[in-house]
């Protein structure tokens, strides 16, 4: 049997049909940059996002670099966020001239640690740049309460993480009591808050491995109108859209109407997949709880991933991944280097020694994943790494 890591003939065989639809209405109308198709993907994904507006672009990487303009971050800013990530994550901070600033992980959920977060704010800070890694939410209700304390911009890196939310109150019932006044957790709501919605803006990706994969690049932010705004003049060249002038140095960011077509078409599956996924999750839990020295990935109490990833955390992760591609298995070993030890971040200095980052980067091996996959592959996935790991 041979397992991809994601199979997106799978998604194909299911809801290609509606795909072609999508793709030949573009077509026919000709309109191929912005317009119809790309205000009403942008609407719909404002809409279940719970977010007052958002705009199409051409990445997640862009997103994430346009709001930190947007948000007026540039040169002597710092900007704290997590070194187990993408590099797209730390990059967009360079990209506006500001400096990372890596704090450590939480040890279970491998998000950005908001005590850690908390120690490293100073006069310069004027962000949080979290990432919901693996598609599980980062502690988003204690990151908030700091952005609030010390008025810093809180973006989420939300490129892993669409579905995915936090139940406010089982979250906070979680935590212990001196805990939450520690975090400086304030009392709130009792609901269900869409990731996405915690930030001052979030950024998503549409690479076709995401939850929500177009076909080719695309990227969406979402955020108040104001800075939704000012992302839609930088995403055409800066280009003032009522005085058609060019005020502000952008670039062309725009996501293509083509893509919003084919995205808009898959939305409405969005919250079956996650469910699919997270079905799939709880069945290799079962198959392979009694894994010893692997750390399993499990939702923390109150937050819902969107399982884009299934990770586990073993130091063994490189040669167990050689040892199913054998059995035709094909699994991703991820951030074995995280970003502060890549060339490109390596003049920063650390204000904090990342312990729980560099126990993680030892070892992230991610399974095959996809709503579609069967049973039948999963028992054969389990059995493989449980062979391969005796040996
Ligand atoms: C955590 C994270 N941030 C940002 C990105 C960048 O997304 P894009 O490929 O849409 O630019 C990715 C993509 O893999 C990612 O995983």
């Amino acid at each position: 049997m041979k397992i991809p890591l994601t199979d997106l003939g799978a998604q194909d065989a299911e809801i290609g049909h509606l795909i072609r639809e999508a793709a030949a209405r573009v077509f026919a109308s000709q309109q191929y940059i912005l317009g119809g198709e790309v205000t009403t993907f942008e609407q719909a994904m404002a809409q279940r996002v719970g977010s007052a507006a958002a705009v199409g672009l051409s990445s997640c990487s862009d997103a994430l670099f346009l709001a930190l303009q947007a948000a007026g971050v540039g040169a002597g800013d710092e900007v704290i966020t997590t070194s187990l990530s993408f590099v797209a994550t730390a990059e967009a901070i360079l990209r506006v001239g500001a400096t990372p600033v890596f704090a450590d992980v939480e040890p279970a959920s491998l998000c950005i640690d908001p005590l850690a977060v908390r120690q490293l704010v100073n006069s310069k800070t004027r962000a949080i740049l979290p990432v919901h890694l693996f598609g599980h939410p980062a502690d988003m209700p204690a990151l908030r309460a700091i952005a609030a304390e010390y008025h810093l911009f809180l973006l989420e890196d939300a490129a892993q993480a669409l579905g995915a939310s936090i139940r406010l109150r089982e979250h906070r019932l979680e935590r212990n009591a001196d805990e939450q006044r520690e975090r400086g957790v304030p009392p709130g709501e009792d609901q269900e808050i869409p990731i996405g919605a915690w930030g001052d803006a979030a950024a998503f990706s549409f690479f076709p491995g995401k939850v929500l994969g177009g076909a080719g690049d695309g990227g969406m932010l979402v955020a108040d109108l104001a800075l939704i705004n000012k992302v839609k003049q930088l995403r055409v060249h800066g280009r003032d859209l009522a005085m058609g002038t060019f005020e502000q140095l952008g670039g062309n960011f725009r996501l293509d109407a083509l893509q919003a077509a084919i995205l808009a078409a898959k939305l409405p599956f969005l919250d079956s997949w996650v469910e699919r996924r997270r079905s799939a999750a709880l069945r290799y839990h079962e198959l392979l709880a009694p894994l010893e020295g692997v750390l399993l990935p499990q939702e923390a109490i109150g937050m819902s991933s969107a399982w884009n990833y299934y990770v586990l955390q073993t130091p063994r992760a490189q040669e167990l991944s050689q040892k199913m591609r054998e059995d035709s298995i094909q699994t991703s070993v991820y951030y074995s280097t995280p970003l502060h030890r890549q060339p490109l971040f390596a003049r920063l200095t650390l204000p904090q020694p990342l312990v729980h980052t560099e126990v993680a980067a030892q070892g992230l091996l991610a399974l095959p994943l996809f709503p579609e996959i069967t049973e039948e592959a999963q028992e054969y996935v389990a059995s493989s790494l449980k062979r391969a790991f005796r040996k």
